[in-house]
């Protein structure tokens, strides 16, 4: 079984509802996947996702109101196959907790998933308003339907 993490920097945003949208999307594929998200800060751990994110992930059917934000740990490069950053501060402080290259590999923006090798960063919506929070569902939903798709094939 693949086991996937999310990663941002709060866990309370975008890597929870990227959570949610890969296992939706791991029903619609008819695939096991193990998933889980983290955040690179300790700013929110043991919260639920923000509310913004709550209600919007239920506007699409995707429930992560029962989520709750952890800090990403350097075992986690053990227990994951794949590790799926949100931007490039995230990619930076990840990579820096790795210890080997086979750890380093493991780390990919997740943009880069639908836009190859375009380095492209999902926006953070924290400070931002209500269309923001949108606009990262879609980016991630076509980015999990990509990820969903690729296990599919390797399953
Ligand atoms: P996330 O969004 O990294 O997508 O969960 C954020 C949540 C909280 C903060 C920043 C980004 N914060 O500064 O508290």
């Amino acid at each position: 079984m693949a086991k996937v993490l999310m990663v941002c920097l709060g866990n309370i945003c975008r890597s929870p509802l990227a959570e949610g949208i890969l296992r939706m999307k791991s029903i619609k594929f008819k695939i096991d996947i193990q998933i889980d998200s983290a955040g690179t800060s300790n700013y929110h751990i043991g919260q639920h996702p923000d509310r913004r994110t709550i209600s919007n992930a239920l506007s699409h059917g995707v429930d992560v109101s029962q989520l709750k934000a952890r800090q990403f740990i350097v075992s986690d490069f053990d227990d994951f196959d794949h590790i799926y950053v949100m931007d490039h501060s995230n990619y930076s402080d990840v990579i820096a907790l790795a210890r080997t290259e086979v750890d380093k590999k493991k780390v990919t923006l997740i943009l880069n998933c639908i836009y190859p090798n375009s380095n492209m960063s999902v926006p953070d919506p924290y400070f931002g308003g209500e269309q923001g929070f949108e606009k990262v569902f879609i980016l991630l939903d076509n980015a999990c339907e990509a990820i969903a798709e690729a296990l599919k094939r390797t399953s």
